[in-house]
């Protein structure tokens, strides 16, 4: 189970999983802040992942060795002031290296073998073990953490998360164009929705928020109306 009990109510799980781009690392960071939850960046974890690789010269095709060396990294986080998970690996901070298209992708690639999800998956469920937690992915409420109390399925059309992908890239000063980052997010949605194992898509009792139209603001109120009306439902 779980669920614990806190001096302030119930402390649940709360799953967001969607696409990249759908919003769910600004939603899922706000929702944690407001509810005092340590948030969780899953897809941070198969980024780090990839890029231990390519530094160890492990490739991004080969299942075996790549849940070995994962099985053997030491991965956590430390947040930052505002909440913002920085993903460490062996001790060293690599929040910085691992939002680059190309880890990106090679997260996307990696993410496909089963020894390296298994092996991500003890590492997710240690983390969100103590509950009071807000974990962001992409099977977070199917896979990791099926009995959450709260699950909220981010999405958004492809052209809207492109064009926010672009806006926050080059926000870090990384030039991009729309085009090709439009037919990255296409290529990485088949490639996530579409693996044999944990594909992308809703648990059953997830609630579905289309963030297309909508400012990211909103849908922070919109997805903490959902967890109360969750937490009061799992309480009762
Ligand atoms: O959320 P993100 O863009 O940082 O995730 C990077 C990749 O990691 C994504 O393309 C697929 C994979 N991923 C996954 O398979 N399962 C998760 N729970 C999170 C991410």
């Amino acid at each position: 189970m779980t669920q614990v009990e806190h001096g302030r109510g119930s402390a649940v799980v709360v799953a967001i999983d969607g696409p990249a781009g759908a919003g769910k690392s600004t939603v899922a960071r706000e929702l944690a802040r407001r509810l005092g939850y340590v948030l969780v960046d899953s897809g941070a974890l198969y980024r780090g992942v990839a890029l231990a690789a390519r530094e160890r010269g492990v490739s991004w095709d080969d299942g075996d060795a790549l849940g070995a060396m994962t099985r053997q990294l030491k991965l956590a986080f430390v947040s930052e002031p505002d909440g913002t998970p920085r993903l460490q690996i062996d001790g060293r901070d690599r929040a910085g290296e691992i939002r680059s298209p190309e880890i990106s992708m090679g997260a996307s690639r990696v993410s496909i073998h089963p020894p390296v999800r298994e092996a991500l998956l003890g590492v997710q469920r240690q983390l969100g073990a103590a509950g009071g937690v807000v974990l962001e992915g992409r099977d977070i409420g199917t896979v990791v953490f099926p009995q959450a109390q709260a699950k909220i399925f981010l999405t958004a059309s492809a052209a809207v998360r492109a064009r926010r992908r672009v806006d926050e890239l080059q926000a870090r000063g990384e030039g991009v164009d729309y085009e090709t980052t439009l037919a990255d997010v296409e290529a990485r949605d088949r490639q996530d929705s579409t693996r044999e194992l944990a594909p992308l898509r809703p648990a059953e009792d997830s609630v579905l928020l289309d963030t297309s139209g909508l400012p990211l603001d909103e849908v922070v109120d919109k997805a903490q109306l959902i967890v109360q009306q969750r937490m009061e439902a799992s309480l009762s």
